[in-house]
């Protein structure tokens, strides 16, 4: 009894320390790093509170009657049954808290609804079976699992889902071309804890959604809706930086992808992308245009691939070259049996494409 004790008094201390460091927590909607996300802490903030007030309140008094009106010999409480003073009290006390929680609640909802009337910029936002890609509609970009955006600027992100209905339609428009996508087209939801809420992603319609950051920084965001097998793998992250470094990013996302040596290991690794299926599902600018799989064309700039559940290095890309769905459970990107040769040069290649 003791041991269990102090083992719930340890919970308890590990979670106050805990929640007095969110400032450190990447994925925390307390540490905040926006306007967005700062605007919807404020309303959070205080209907914790109130919650808080009214769980120990009402948890209290339920305690201390446990204990006022437990079983004794001879002893019987008074009976308040039928108490209307009682019974109005707390009908209307609750509907009173409700809608005063429910007033400002509402009413954001509505202003964050709205498009960003400043400076602002649009991206899509398209979920795929397991990995997000982001189309940049006016710059004419397209890129896999991190977001790029520039600091104190408002993106409207439109959500779609990408892939095939139960009866074989491809959906994904308006948000993308509408190119027929791998996987199945289901639910998903965006979210960047620190920079805004979470937005279902819905296959069939376009929501929308703002984010902003404050600051030039790394923002870590994950899909928050099961979405089958690699649901927990299917996460991205938004890369805020300052205007100028943003649009060296722009300049260098929309040049062809750089051709290797004539002779080099990159090369190798540009025929075996040609030959052996991969120009089937990606595209690379320049070199290919598949459908289906993430655009690669600036690859090797990436730090991080397969929904972002691996960082870009040798070892995982041959890994995951030699058999997807060994690393990431359900993947559609096929095992196309390639020889230690072959994914040593396509390796080459990948890391290449800066
Ligand atoms: Cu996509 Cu969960």
């Amino acid at each position: 009894m003791r041991r269990r004790l102090r083992g719930l008094l340890g919970l308890a201390i590990g979670g106050l320390v805990l929640a007095a460091c969110t400032d450190t927590l990447p994925q925390s909607s307390f540490n905040s790093a926006g306007d967005v996300a700062q605007q919807q802490k404020d309303l959070l903030i205080p209907i914790i509170v109130i919650a808080t007030v009214i769980f120990v309140l009402v948890e209290g008094a339920l305690v201390w009657f446990l204990y006022k009106y437990r079983h004794r010999e001879g002893s019987e409480p008074l009976q308040v049954h039928g108490n209307s003073r009682l019974e109005i009290a707390w009908t209307i006390a609750p509907a009173l808290i409700l809608a005063i929680i429910t007033v400002p609640t509402v009413s954001m909802i509505y202003a964050l609804a709205k498009a960003p009337a400043g400076k602002s910029m649009t991206v899509y936002a398209v979920g795929h079976q397991w990995w997000w890609e982001f189309d940049y509609p006016d710059l004419n970009i397209t890129t896999a699992n991190e977001l790029y955006i520039p600091d104190d600027t408002q993106v409207y992100v439109k959500l779609c889902a990408a892939g095939t209905t139960n009866s074989g339609t491809p959906v994904g428009a308006p948000c993308t071309v509408p190119a027929p996508a791998v996987g199945e087209a289901v639910v998903h939801s965006f979210w960047v804890p620190r920079l805004a809420g979470k937005q279902d992603v819905v296959p069939g319609r376009t929501n929308t959604m703002t984010i902003e950051a404050n600051e030039p920084g790394v923002y870590p965001g994950q899909c928050a809706e099961f979405c089958g097998l690699s649901h927990a793998f299917m996460r991205f992250k938004v890369i805020a930086q300052t205007p100028t470094d943003f649009q060296a990013w722009v300049t260098n996302q929309q040049a062809e992808a750089p051709t290797p040596v004539a002779g080099s290991a990159a090369d190798g690794g540009l025929q075996v992308f040609n030959t052996a299926g991969c120009i089937g599902c990606h595209t690379i600018g320049g070199v290919s245009e598949g459908i289906g799989g993430p655009n690669l064309t600036h690859f090797g700039a990436r730090d991080c691939f397969a929904g972002c559940m691996l960082s870009v290095t040798e070892e995982n890309l041959s890994k995951w070259l030699h058999d997807p769905a060994s690393v990431k459970p359900g993947s559609f990107m096929p095992n196309l049996n390639l020889t230690d040769d072959q994914v040593t040069s396509l390796v080459a290649y990948l890391e290449s494409l800066k």
